[in-house]
C-alpha cells in the first residue's frame, strides 16, 4: 500500500487537502467539510425518509445483511444504518480519514481508509447492499465504467442490490446566471481531470451496459435550494453554497484570481439568486 498516499496533506486558503493521490477528488478533508456531509447526510435523508430504496428492509432488521458503503466520508450512513439495524453488519470505505471515533462507533460497523480506484479489497459475492453516495467528483467516466461498476458487480452477491445517489448539476430551465456560471467553471475543471460532472444521468447506462444487472430502477427528485420552500430548502442552499466554499482553492484562478472579498461576495450573490429564481436541482437514486 502507498503510504503517503494517507499521510500527505496541502493547506490551501486554510482548507486542508488530500495531496498526490491519484484520485481526482477536489474536496477538502477537514472539520469544516466533515461538518458539511454530515448536515447533508440527515438532509437526504429527511427528503427520502429513508436511507436506502433497494427492498432490503426486512433482511436488514432480520440481520441477515452485510453492506458496503463506498467512499462513505464521515461514516455518517454507516453509523445511521448500523444503529437501526443492529443484528447486520456494515463496511465503509474511504480515501479520507474522516471516520468517526471509535467511541461514536456501532460494534456492528468497521471503516477502512482505502482507494476504491485500486479495487476493493474484498472476495467476490462479499455484500448484499453495496451503496454509494456523492460520488460524482470521484472517477473519471472510464474509472466508473472499467473498475468501479464492475468491482461493484463483482463483491454484491448475486440476486442482492446495490444502489447509487448522485445530484444532478443541470441548470436548464433555470435562471440563475451566477450559480450556472460557478458551475459551468467547476464542470470545465473536474472535465480536465476527466470527470464528468453530469454522471449522475450516465450510471443507469453504464450499468445496462456493463450487462452485469437487472431490475435498474430510477428514482428521481426535484429538491428545491433557497429559503423560498421551507427549511430543508433552505439548507439544502447552504450545501450547495459550502460545496462551493470548499472549491476556492481551484476556482479562484479560472474565475481570474478573483480575492477572498469577491468570491464572498459571489457566494452571496448566488444565494440571492436562489430566492429570486427559485432553483431546484434533481437527484436521483439508481
Ligand atoms: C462528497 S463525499 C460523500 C461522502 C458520503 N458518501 C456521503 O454521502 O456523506 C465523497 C467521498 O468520496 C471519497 N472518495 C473520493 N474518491 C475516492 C476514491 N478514489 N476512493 C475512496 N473514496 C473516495 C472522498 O474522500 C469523500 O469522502
Amino acid at each position: 500500500m502507498d503510504e503517503d498516499l494517507f499521510e500527505s496533506y496541502v493547506m490551501i486558503d486554510g482548507r486542508k487537502f488530500i495531496n498526490g493521490h491519484r484520485a481526482t477528488y477536489p474536496f477538502p478533508s477537514d472539520e469544516i467539510e466533515a461538518n458539511r456531509l454530515n448536515n447533508r447526510h440527515f438532509r437526504i435523508r429527511w427528503i427520502w425518509k429513508e436511507n436506502f430504496a433497494a427492498p432490503i428492509k426486512e433482511k436488514l432488521i432480520a440481520g441477515k445483511m452485510t453492506a458496503l458503503d463506498i467512499g462513505c466520508g464521515t461514516g455518517a450512513w454507516i453509523v445511521d444504518m448500523a444503529k437501526e439495524y443492529q443484528k447486520s453488519s456494515f463496511v465503509g470505505v474511504d480515501l479520507m480519514s474522516l471516520f468517526p471515533s471509535t467511541e461514536q462507533t456501532h460494534e456492528n460497523a468497521l471503516f477502512l481508509q482505502m482507494n476504491v480506484l485500486d479495487r476493493l479489497p474484498f472476495d467476490d459475492d462479499s455484500f448484499d447492499f453495496v451503496h454509494q453516495r456523492d460520488l460524482t467528483h470521484a472517477y473519471t467516466e472510464t474509472q466508473w465504467q472499467n473498475i468501479v461498476i464492475p468491482e461493484i458487480a463483482r463483491v454484491t452477491k448475486s440476486g442482492m442490490y446495490c444502489e447509487f445517489y448522485e445530484e444532478s448539476d443541470k441548470w436548464e430551465d433555470q435562471d440563475n446566471d451566477l450559480l450556472i456560471w460557478v458551475n459551468l467553471a467547476v464542470s470545465h475543471i473536474m472535465a480536465t481531470r476527466g470527470v464528468n460532472s453530469s454522471i449522475a444521468t450516465r450510471i443507469e447506462a453504464f450499468l445496462k451496459e456493463s450487462g452485469q444487472f437487472t431490475d435498474i430502477n430510477v428514482l428521481i427528485e426535484r429538491m428545491p435550494v433557497g429559503s423560498y420552500a421551507g427549511r430543508i430548502a433552505e439548507l439544502t442552499l447552504e450545501n450547495t453554497l459550502n460545496e462551493l466554499t470548499g472549491l476556492k482553492p481551484i476556482l479562484k484562478a479560472p474565475l481570474g484570481e478573483i480575492t477572498d472579498q469577491e468570491f464572498d461576495n459571489m457566494i452571496e450573490e448566488i444565494r440571492k439568486e436562489c430566492d429570486e429564481y427559485k432553483t431546484w436541482i434533481y437527484a436521483r437514486k439508481i
